[in-house]
């Protein structure tokens, strides 16, 4: 996929996402009129403003600096309060993890390929029964220390989320 598609692809998600209109972490996320947190430097809108409006936003409940959902458990480096925490922190690796999922500290969320990036193979099933972490074989799907993200939002997936969050990774995560 070229990355003019994927720019187009970032505009309609972005539409499709503001046609639902409810903010569910309304401190961040959301400028002053409401509307998602795109960059306000007259850049266009991006890939990752638009995967964030339509789904990663409400990974925050959780992972964010004193988020409500957060507990003793929860990964600790990712913040997806905006557009530009998420972006920043996707670069880094994660810490925090405890028991089974302890494996995973120091691994990357963001590989090479989505194949290798810890943050797809949390919301996408099929990559999570066979991914495994690249310099850290036990963070891997089969011992479950890689776990489920999809099924903690309570939101459901956008069908074109995964695809665009793949292509995203595959064009160097711009
Ligand atoms: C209800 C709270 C909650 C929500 C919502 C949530 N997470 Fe998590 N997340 C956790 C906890 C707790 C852990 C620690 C691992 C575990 O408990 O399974 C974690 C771990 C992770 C990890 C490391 C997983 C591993 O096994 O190495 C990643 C990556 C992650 N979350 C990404 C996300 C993304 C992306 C979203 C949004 C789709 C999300 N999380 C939504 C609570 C949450």
């Amino acid at each position: 996929m070229t990355f003019r598609t994927l720019t187009v692809l970032a505009t309609v998600l972005l539409m499709a996402s503001l046609g639902v209109g409810c903010f569910d972490f309304g401190d961040s996320g959301t400028d002053a009129q409401g509307g998602l947190d795109v960059p306000q430097d007259g850049s266009a809108v991006t890939v990752l403003a638009a995967l964030h409006g339509a789904y990663l936003r409400h990974c925050a409940r959780c992972h964010a600096p004193g988020a409500p959902g957060a507990t003793s458990e929860t990964e600790k480096s990712l913040d997806f309060s905006t557009v530009e925490t998420t972006r920043r922190t996707l670069r880094g690796k994660a810490t925090g993890l405890v028991g089974n999922q302890q494996a995973c500290n120091g691994a990357s969320f963001l590989g090479a390929t989505w194949r290798e990036s810890l943050l797809v193979a949390v919301l996408d099933e099929d990559l999570r029964r066979t991914f495994m972490a690249p310099g850290y074989p036990e963070c891997n799907g089969a011992t479950g220390a890689v776990s489920a993200m999809e099924t903690r939002v309570g939101v459901s997936m956008p069908a074109t989320f995964l695809p665009d969050l793949r292509a995203w990774i595959d064009a160097g995560a711009p």
